[in-house]
């Protein structure tokens, strides 16, 4: 009798189906990760945005904090970030309640508090600041009880902004784009966390790898991959997100690609990813 065949994923690992979470019969309080990667444009926005809209589809309350002045998280989401407060205003303490900044996105149960471009100029004001690396774990700590996950959108850098993302949460996850020099700076990166673990947060831990904008057509992104799987292990999540133009062209729609191409390969993979996340017990 032939033996059944497993086929292996782009990890080189068997390609599990992955069960779709179970209904949660309450809510909060939230786990904290922090979207993270000083390297600019390997996925951290177009996966906070997607992998958000993922698991409010599988009934989890999540609320994305976009902390990069860019703002690129809150444009994606479809929301309004000009003449509105922000996460500038709650960092400063100009506003006190959170729930005066957060706005609902078209996304059933993903919330989203946004940013823009005043957000550059905090850093240099928390410079002074008493505690200054946890002025975001206390605007977050006032509405953690009333979400499931709260994912944070960082800017590409290492700096204060970044630091207090870290200090605020539970958990990392690092996007990494399947190309030329993608391990570039993670050792950098976990430096910074391991900083921060001893110094700020003792509870942080690193919750995985993404791969993102893979392409298994070449055989540079599949060697990108093998090095990335060699160096992380099993921290690397089993799901890759494959590289496809309709994940930009759903950011400039303003939309999740959950909306705009329920259809395209990249949907079903951010929903997996979604599924894998419960499943490593990353979030309830
Ligand atoms: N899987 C993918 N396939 C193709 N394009 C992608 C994919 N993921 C993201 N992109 C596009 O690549 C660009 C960078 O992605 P994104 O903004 O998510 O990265 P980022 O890490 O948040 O960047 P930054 O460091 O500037 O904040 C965007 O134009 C985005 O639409
Ligand atoms: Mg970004």
């Amino acid at each position: 009798m032939a033996k059944n065949q497993v086929a292996l994923g782009p990890t080189g690992r068997p390609d599990l189906v992955i069960p779709a979470p179970q209904k949660l019969s309450q809510h909060g309080p939230a786990r904290i990760i922090a979207m993270c990667n000083q390297k600019g444009g390997v996925g951290k926005t177009t996966t906070t945005i997607n992998l958000g809209a993922a698991l409010a589809r599988y009934g989890r309350r999540v609320l994305i904090v976009d902390f990069d002045p860019q703002g690129a998280a809150t444009a994606g989401l479809g929301v309004q970030a000009h003449d509105v407060p922000t996460i500038y205003d709650l960092m400063l303490s100009k506003v006190k309640d959170p729930r005066e900044v957060i706005q609902h996105t078209d996304t059933n149960h993903l919330d989203v508090i946004p940013a823009n471009i005043d957000l550059s100029a905090a850093e240099v004001h928390l410079v002074t600041e008493v505690a200054r690396e946890q002025i975001l774990a206390g605007v977050l700590r006032k509405i953690s009880s009333e979400y499931d996950v709260i994912l944070i959108d960082c800017q590409p850098s290492l700096g204060l902004l970044t630091v207090n993302a870290l200090t605020a949460s539970h958990g990392v996850l690092i996007p990494l784009a399947c190309e030329f020099f993608a391990l570039r700076g993670v050792a950098l990166l976990i430096e910074t966390i391991e900083k921060v673990k001893d110094r700020l947060n003792p509870q942080i831990e690193l919750d995985g790898i993404i791969a993102t904008m893979y392409d298994a057509r070449t055989l540079h992104a599949r060697e990108v991959l093998e090095r990335v799987v060699d160096t992380f292990d099993d921290k690397v999540f089993d799901t890759v997100i494959a590289r496809t133009v309709k994940l930009p062209d759903a950011s400039v729609a303003a939309k999740s690609i959950l909306d705009y191409a329920p259809t395209n390969p990249a949907s079903e993979a951010y929903l997996k990813l979604a599924r894998e996340v419960v499943q490593r017990g990353v979030v309830a």
